[in-house]
């Protein structure tokens, strides 16, 4: 059976990074790990590390992309929560195999190497999930 071993990162939607930072590290002192553009998904992200989980920021970078749209449909807030699974292709199958509507039915790999899948929020009371592998 496929394991969910740890919550990897909560993402967060925001519509302006120098304010969102100026509550999660200056306000509340979380340490900025990195702060980088993801030109294939037309967003900047920032991680700040949390006891061995992360808050990931993101804000899109283009009007157009899916995260502009997301933020102009619903504002910015909770995106999605990440759990990292020690076999997510296992995950996948017993996920579809119960009735749970997939996003991604095969994993897709991020530039980093990390192989990652979302769940549909209709299948999980209203919160986008992500799975990792690492
Ligand atoms: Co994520």
């Amino acid at each position: 059976m496929p394991q969910i071993n740890s919550i990897n990162h909560i993402a967060i939607v925001v519509d302006d990074m120098e304010k969102s930072l100026s509550f999660w590290r200056d306000a509340l002192g979380l340490e900025l790990h990195e702060l980088r553009d993801v030109p294939a998904e037309a967003s900047q992200v920032a991680f700040l590390p949390v006891a061995g989980s992360e808050i990931e920021l993101v804000t899109p970078t283009t009007a157009d992309s899916g995260i502009a749209k997301y933020l102009a449909k619903r504002g910015p807030g909770m995106h999605h929560v990440c759990l990292e699974v020690d076999d997510i292709e296992a995950m996948l199958a017993q996920l579809k195999q119960k009735g749970i509507r997939l996003i991604n039915e095969q994993p897709r790999t991020a530039a980093d190497g990390k192989r990652y899948a979302f769940i549909h929020p209709e299948s999980t009371s209203g919160v986008l999930v992500e799975l990792y592998q690492l």
